[in-house]
């Protein structure tokens, strides 16, 4: 038996990195996946690798733009009937936009917003009540170690992970005082390799962008999808029932400093 056989669970941001990697861990430990994406055809694809990996009825793909309050409620109910049933929901989409407080403009300030905390709201909001019927179920949220520890150069990315955090909390004590089984909790990852970082590999070549993020880290270098999939798992699991309303930080080391 896997560790999540019987699970079900919604993923968004899915058609690659972190995404694609928790549902491609929670596909080989027995869940059934549902992947959403805003890339479609990505999201498709690697529900296909997964079907073609673990059998037809594994995985399922589905369109949606996380900041659209109509798509939350038209996916969770399509992923709900393709899974027969709604466990777990990974609030993992998001994007990120550079320049300091007067760099940045207020567009780009609204649109990292939406993505990545409206997307958590909308999709808690309306996943509730499929989870609150699949006890016992799980709320994993992707913020980051940027949640938690500030930049000079990333406000908006800074202020977006740092709502998430606290967003997964009161998620955790609502969810405790109506009795209803459904924990909430948030990752905190450094650094992993996955395209978001491809911006900065333009920038100085792969491997100095790589190496210089991994001077920041103690352990001395970036982290892999596998590193944040395996926390996800967990969290997914119920090896983590007693944890609700926490974080988990995978960092390299980088907080303790
Ligand atoms: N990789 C890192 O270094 C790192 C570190 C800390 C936190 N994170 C967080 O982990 C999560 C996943 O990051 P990643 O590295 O896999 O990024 P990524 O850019 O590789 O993948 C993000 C995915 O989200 C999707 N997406 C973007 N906007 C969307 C929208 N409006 N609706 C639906 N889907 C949308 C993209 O299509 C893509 O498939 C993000 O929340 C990110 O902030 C990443």
């Amino acid at each position: 038996m896997g560790r999540v056989a019987g699970k079900k669970a919604f993923i968004t941001g899915a058609a690659q990195g972190l995404g694609a990697a928790a549902a491609r861990r929670l596909a080989e430990e027995g869940a059934k996946v549902s992947l959403a994406d805003i890339n479609h055809e990505g999201a498709k694809r690697v529900a296909a690798e997964i079907d073609a990996a673990h059998g037809a009825g594994t995985a399922f793909a589905f369109p949606l733009d996380v900041t659209r309050e109509d798509q939350w409620i038209y996916a969770l109910e399509e992923a709900d009937a393709a899974m027969g049933g709604l466990s777990v929901l990974v609030n993992n989409a998001g994007i990120s936009r550079g320049g300091n407080i007067e760099q940045l403009s207020y567009e780009d300030w609204k649109l990292v917003m939406s993505v990545n905390v409206d997307s958590v709201f909308l999709g808690t909001k309306h996943a509730l009540k499929y989870l609150r019927q699949n006890p016992p179920g799980s709320i994993v949220n992707i913020s980051s170690i940027a949640g938690l520890i500030a930049a000079h150069n990333s406000p908006v990315y800074n202020a977006s992970k740092a709502a998430v955090w606290l967003l997964s909390k009161g998620i955790a004590l609502h969810c405790a005082k109506q009795g209803v089984d459904v924990r909430s909790n948030s990752i905190h990852p450094t650094y992993i390799d996955t395209p978001i970082l491809d911006p900065l590999r333009q920038t100085f070549g792969k491997e100095e962008a790589e190496a210089k993020l991994g001077r920041q880290v103690p352990l001395g270098h970036i982290g892999e999808p596998a590193d944040i999939a395996n926390a996800v798992l967990y969290l997914a699991s119920d090896e983590s029932k007693f944890m609700t309303g926490a974080e988990l930080k995978l960092d390299g080391g980088i907080s303790a400093m």
